[in-house]
């Protein structure tokens, strides 16, 4: 489980990221920059990542890593040598904000504000997957209290109380109205969408809002239950047994309602340990758009004991 100091720290990273996107989306606009939106957001990342979240680092958690043995010289060292260059880029790309916004684009303003997000986006992959890791093995329990607390003094005395609320807020909004959030998958053709969900040793479909089924994986591969694609736009309860519809039935009705997220069943097939689970999908609102099957032999799993930590042979 993640602690309640580290889920604080990495929530601020979080935020952080998000103002970067926004930022990246403005550079790439085809009409032209919000230099409004600009400022705005560089003046978060300086209220909020650097006066409030740098300094819960610098303050607090970067000394109590060095009073458990880490060495000053080691990654806590360059941590604070890289805030130091955020906020050289921060004050310097602010400072050009009102040239730019005045028609007068600096000529290293774009370099500028990449140079500044490669180097936030570098040091809070560093932090999030090596020196968090590291500080979660060195840390006590009573150390965690105690971060916990001066986190909360901090955020208070920084930018009074409700600062990440507000600021999430914000962002989120800001987030809606240039077109929503990172579509990651916007990136990858369909073809490779298809090849991804079929390399993952499980059947998945789909079953949309209005129970009709519009996604199988593994189109032409092997499979347990078999599928074909007349079953495409029939109702889910035209392609289950009779026996179960009345299963099928109060599993979609009570994701509809928001009652229920998950169902899963077990059962012996074919010399095989079928694991069956049904998963609401909802969108960020938590309205239904549907259901997602997964059905997975787990019989080589149940065999599984120690751990595996060696490469198969080829
Ligand atoms: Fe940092
Ligand atoms: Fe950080």
């Amino acid at each position: 489980m993640t602690s309640l100091y580290l889920s604080n720290l990495m929530s601020d990273h979080s935020l952080i990221e998000k103002a970067l996107v926004l930022i990246e989306r403005q550079l790439q606009k085809k009409t032209k920059i919000n230099f409004t939106a600009l400022r705005t957001l560089f003046d978060f990342l300086w209220d909020y990542g650097d006066l409030c979240h740098n300094m819960k680092e610098e303050k607090v958690y970067f000394p109590l890593l060095l009073e458990r043995g880490l060495p000053p010289s080691g990654p806590v060292g360059v941590m604070i040598l890289e805030h130091e260059e955020e906020r050289k880029f921060i004050n310097l790309i602010k400072s050009q904000l009102d040239e730019a916004s005045s028609g007068n684009i600096p000529a290293d303003f774009h370099s500028n504000i990449n140079s500044y997000i490669d180097l936030t986006k570098n040091h809070i992959w560093k932090e999030n997957d090596i020196l968090y890791p590291m500080g979660k093995r060195i840390l006590t329990p009573d150390d965690e209290i105690f971060l916990n607390a001066e986190f909360r003094k901090i955020e208070k005395e920084s930018l009074g109380e409700g600062a990440y609320l507000r600021y999430s807020t914000l962002l989120d909004a800001m987030e809606k109205e240039s077109g929503g959030k990172v579509d990651l998958l916007a990136s990858l053709s369909t073809e490779v969408i298809n090849n991804m969900l079929d390399a993952l040793p499980i059947e998945l479909s789909f079953v949309d809002a209005d129970d009709r089924v519009r996604y199988y994986n593994k189109m032409d591969g092997e499979k347990i239950f078999t599928r074909s694609l007349s079953v495409i736009g029939r109702t889910v309860q035209q392609c289950h047994p009779q026996k179960s519809v009345h299963l099928v039935n109060q599993i979609i009705e009570e994701m509809k309602a928001g009652k229920r997220d998950v169902a899963t069943f077990w059962i012996n097939f074919e010399n095989k340990y079928v694991h069956i689970s049904y998963y609401a999908v909802r969108n960020s609102a938590g309205e239904y758009q549907g259901c997602v099957e997964m059905v997975h032999d787990i019989k080589p799993y149940r065999e599984i004991e120690g751990e595996k930590r060696l490469l198969d042979e080829n």
